[in-house]
């Protein structure tokens, strides 16, 4: 995981590259470092901690003058979170400068063959040993530094972006790309470059990108197109320039404490640029043109087997109940990391969707590849754009959520949700298995759900008050029935991932079966008991919770009274398709979470060990 950042042209580049790792943050943030080129010397700074130490450390330390430099904020994989082991790495002479995401698996092998050879390490890291191979590859064949990086990342196990360059060869930067994503930005003229893991880093700069694909690297020389090439062979390959639709307001948190809580407000907006466009409700029609360009594929599918990971696989979940029930078609849900070893049977028959966020997660890129190789239909759900998730699948459709940047996954979830809802209604039309009056009414229902979340958000100060009395426990339980079965498994990772509070989440009836031992008068239970599908049984659990003390806080729909009474505190949503109660009941999961996490000092936006895109296995 991790983001690189990288500038080389005219302007000063300290300020693009800082405020550049600022909005890379989100990728890792354990720590972080910076190199500049200036007047014929680097200077380097390297610090554990976030970005804005890092800062502190650069006033403290270095002039920061130079139209050349590059950044990177850390996720770490080999070795610990520390000044030395953060980046950017230099080589042993001093002279090649590199910054790293990814892993680079035979390090090891390559380190003792270095060693041999008289190189010392400084760091613990896999990155380090790249740069040295570099140097190596280097002095032995005397090349020029792109070739040499070329050569030596044909030695390489491997995932990674890179950006290197050489203190003698103060006019380029090469980069190259093996599993985790690169960017170029292209200034105008070529009087500028730009180089990061996503484009967040030069938006205001330019609006012209290429997004390097696997196994291609590229020499980014200043006054000269970028030429790109395959690493293996050296061939040319046609660069695709991008326009870029990112505006900076997108990637600021708009008068919000923090991204999660911006995010979780922007829901409403969020679910209507999902279905804007394709739910015409007046015509009675729902289009998406990658689902009716492969309408035989899904329609002569034995079945659909769902990829995803995290929050990603919890919306497949809620999916797999849409589909089945909408639509009739049998669908299995897979852990990405899982299903791509586990030797998965799969036929030409299959379709296979992938959900993803970012686009990035190693495990579901790696799981599509394989279910591409067995010859299934691969259809990606993704939504940053251009990424390599939905580059990678044969077809797709995008959840226009708009940049999530909270590590914890929020509009991604309803809008991926909602998406699918709307593959599965479209499925169900043309098989026939949903009549046109439950269509139309599902459509009119879907169409008001940004008001009815609109709703479900306006119960966030009577969630402060609830957060308030559980912000000191230390385990939680969630429990939800059929399509709220996900939504309890999202509401305990939410409150996991941000607070560290321990919680888990279980089908509601479930519970006999085990975590009941748990439940004492200091267990609180979110139960969520809407008032469809599996209403009274639900009841029936929450009087077994009460019997034994547990603390309910429950999810009602309104006008509830029966569960009101029986509970110890009650959050209200807006009635809906029982199919649909997901898109609402999440609502306030995630401010409970929230205002638990905030009430402990947590930080929300960067919660420790984790980061938003998983480029790693
Ligand atoms: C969500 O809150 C998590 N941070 C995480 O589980 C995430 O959903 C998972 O890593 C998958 O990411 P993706 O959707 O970008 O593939
Ligand atoms: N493997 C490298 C390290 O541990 C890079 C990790 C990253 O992508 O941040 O430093």
């Amino acid at each position: 995981m991790c983001g690189i950042t990288g500038y080389i042209g005219f302007r000063d580049a300290y300020p693009i590259i800082i405020n550049g790792l600022r909005r890379l943050e989100y990728r890792g943030y354990d720590s972080a470092g910076i190199v500049l080129y200036n007047e014929g010397k680097l200077n380097l700074v390297k610090t554990k901690g976030k970005v804005s130490d890092l800062e502190s450390k650069v006033a403290n330390s270095i002039e920061t003058g130079g139209t050349l430099g590059m950044g990177h904020t850390r996720w770490a994989t080999h070795g610990i979170p520390n000044d030395i082991n953060s980046h950017p790495h230099v080589s042993q002479s001093g002279n090649i400068v590199m910054v790293h995401n990814g892993i680079i698996e035979n390090y090891d092998t390559l380190k003792k063959e270095l060693v041999n050879r008289g190189y010392t390490f400084q760091s613990d890291t896999d990155t380090e040993v790249l740069v040295n191979l570099i140097e190596e590859v280097q002095k032995q064949n005397d090349v020029k530094l792109g070739k040499a990086v070329q050569i030596a990342l044909n030695e390489v196990v491997g995932a990674y972006a890179i950006a290197v360059f050489d203190q003698r060869k103060p006019d380029e930067i090469v980069v190259a790309r093996l599993g985790s994503p690169l960017a170029i930005g292209i200034g105008k003229d070529q009087l500028e470059y730009f180089v990061a893991s996503d484009a967040s880093p030069f938006i205001e700069y330019t609006k012209d990108a290429i997004y390097l694909e696997d196994e291609e690297m590229a020499v980014i020389r200043l006054g000269r197109k970028v030429k790109i090439r395959k690493i293996k062979d050296d061939s040319l390959v046609d660069a695709n320039v991008h326009e870029l639709k990112l505006n900076l307001e997108q990637i600021e948190k708009g008068g919000y404490e923090h991204f999660m809580l911006k995010e979780i407000y922007q829901q409403p907006s969020a679910i209507t640029d999902t279905y804007r466009g394709r739910l015409l409700r007046e015509e009675a029609i729902i289009k998406m043109a990658g689902v009716e360009d492969n309408m035989k594929r899904f329609l002569n599918a034995d079945r659909i087997i769902i990829v995803a990971c995290g929050t990603s696989w919890h919306a497949g979940l809620v999916a797999e109940y849409i589909f089945e029930d909408l639509a009739r078609i049998p669908v299995e849900v897979e852990y990405a990391s899982e299903f791509r070893y586990r030797n998965p049977i799969i036929t030409e028959k299959d379709v296979v969707i992938a959900i993803s966020q970012s686009g990035e997660t190693a495990d579901t890129l790696a799981a599509i590849k394989l279910a591409k190789s067995k010859g299934a239909f691969v259809f990606g759900i993704c939504n940053v754009v251009g990424s390599s998730i939905a580059r990678e699948t044969h077809a797709g459709a995008y959840t226009h959520a708009g940049p999530e940047i909270g590590v914890a996954s929020t509009k991604a979830f309803t809008t991926q949700i909602t998406l699918l809802t709307l593959i599965a209604l479209r499925l169900a039309r043309a098989k026939g298995t949903i009549s046109s009056s439950d269509f139309r009414q599902h459509m009119l229902e879907l169409e008001m759900i940004p008001k009815k979340v609109e709703q479900a958000l306006k119960s966030d100060e009577h969630i402060q008050k609830v957060a308030a009395v559980f912000k000191g426990a230390t385990n939680f339980l969630y429990l939800g029935r059929g399509y709220n079965f996900p939504v309890a498994l999202e509401g305990a990772l939410k409150l996991k991932e941000i607070s560290y509070i321990h919680a888990e989440g279980y089908p509601a009836a479930e519970m006999k079966h085990g975590p009941i031992a748990l439940i004492d008068e200091n267990m609180p239970i979110v139960v969520i008991a809407t008032n469809k599908g599996h209403y009274d049984k639900v009841v029936s659990n929450i009087q077994e919770i009460k019997s034994r003390k547990g603390k309910i806080i429950a999810i009602v729909t309104e006008g509830d009274e029966t569960v009101k009474d029986i509970a110890d505190y009650a959050i209200e949503i807006p009635e809906t398709e029982e199919s649909l109660t997901p898109l609402l009941t999440t609502i306030p999961l995630q401010l409970l979470s929230y205002h638990i996490a905030v009430m402990r000092g947590c930080n929300v936006d960067q919660p420790r060990n984790l980061a938003k895109a998983v480029t790693v296995e």
